[in-house]
């Protein structure tokens, strides 16, 4: 791959523009991040070559999304490493505008409203949050004119809502969800792991674990599934539980104990100072177990 040219970066609508254009001879695929690239937006990447002609990444630490007392401040900002990324994909073009050019007027008055779906989980802990995710990407899709964009289960909530806005809204673009890539231990990737002291990455293994026990007690329904995955956080007195909930995959809503079927197994936690999340879908029921491999493809052990 190390033939790739660098990718073309634009910085400036006017730039974004003349540099779409020329990827105008075919289907165009957007990626967005907000950069501090790792192994699982490499995976979106991937995918993503896969089925367009061309990709398109943007980087955009998006200060909407953020809460006043979160870490926009000391989020990681890695360009150079991440533009390295984006030439051995393959991206095409790289998209890394600074937040006014994407809100040359401030901080926007009107806004994509995520209604109620964004007002559990995530958006419990995190107020205005998903508002302020839908409001960059439908901009992001605005702007990269693409046919198609590439989301992480990782972000299970997030994934749905932009499902949710697409449809609700009419945007013509097709969404593409790409599994969770984790290490070879189990923890899910997440630019927000660099927070995380060696301690506090052992800490966080409790995080995948507990999804993993549950899924494993699906068979036995609901209530079982919760006893273990609750188990193994109660192990680890060192994550601070926000939630851990099983519940319907586009309700969000818990689902209850007569239930079978495909779920959502989702957990966040803080570990030190760092607030994580990961989810497994599950098949609850017999046969059943989880929608996920736990353990990293992708990374050696020990690299
Ligand atoms: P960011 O956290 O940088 O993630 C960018 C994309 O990568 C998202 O779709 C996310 O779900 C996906 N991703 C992150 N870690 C992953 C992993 N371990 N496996 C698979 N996919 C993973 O999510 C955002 O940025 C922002 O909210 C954004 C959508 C860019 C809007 O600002």
């Amino acid at each position: 791959m190390s033939e790739n040219p660098t990718p073309a970066v634009a910085r400036t609508r006017e730039e974004l523009r003349a540099e779409r254009a020329r990827l105008d001879d075919g289907d165009v695929a957007v990626v967005m991040t907000m950069g501090a690239l790792h192994e699982g937006h490499a995976r979106l990447i991937r995918v993503a070559r896969e089925r367009a002609r061309h990709v398109i990444v943007t980087i955009f630490l998006n200060p909407l999304q953020f809460g006043p007392k979160e870490d926009l401040s000391r989020y990681p900002r890695t360009f150079d490493a991440d533009l390295e990324i984006c030439r051995a994909e393959g991206v095409d073009l790289v998209f890394a505008p600074t937040p006014d050019v994407i809100y040359p007027d401030g901080d926007p008055g009107v806004r994509i409203s995520a209604g109620p779906l964004g007002d559990v989980l995530e958006g419990a802990s995190r107020p205005g949050h998903f508002d302020g995710v839908l409001t960059v990407v439908g901009k992001l899709l605005h702007l990269t004119r693409a046919d198609s964009a590439y989301y992480g289960q990782k972000d299970a909530q997030q994934l749905l809502l932009i499902r949710r806005m697409v449809r609700d809204l009419d945007m013509p673009v097709e969404i593409v969800s790409v599994p969770t890539v984790r290490e070879a231990d189990g923890l899910a990737m997440s630019s927000r792991n660099t927070y995380l002291s060696e301690s506090d990455h052992e800490v966080a293994l409790a995080l995948s674990q507990a999804l993993r026990a549950g899924a494993q007690a699906a068979p036995e329904g609901p209530s079982a599934i919760r006893r273990a995955a609750r188990a193994v956080l109660v192990a680890e007195p060192l994550a601070q539980v926000d939630y851990l909930v099983l519940v319907h995959p586009t309700t969000l809503q818990d689902v209850p104990d007569w239930y079978r079927g495909e779920a959502l197994l989702a957990v966040a936690a803080k570990v030190g100072t760092t607030r994580l999340i990961d989810n497994t879908p599950v098949v609850v029921g017999p046969g059943g177990g989880a929608l996920d491999v736990f353990s990293g493809v992708e990374s050696a052990p020990g690299t």
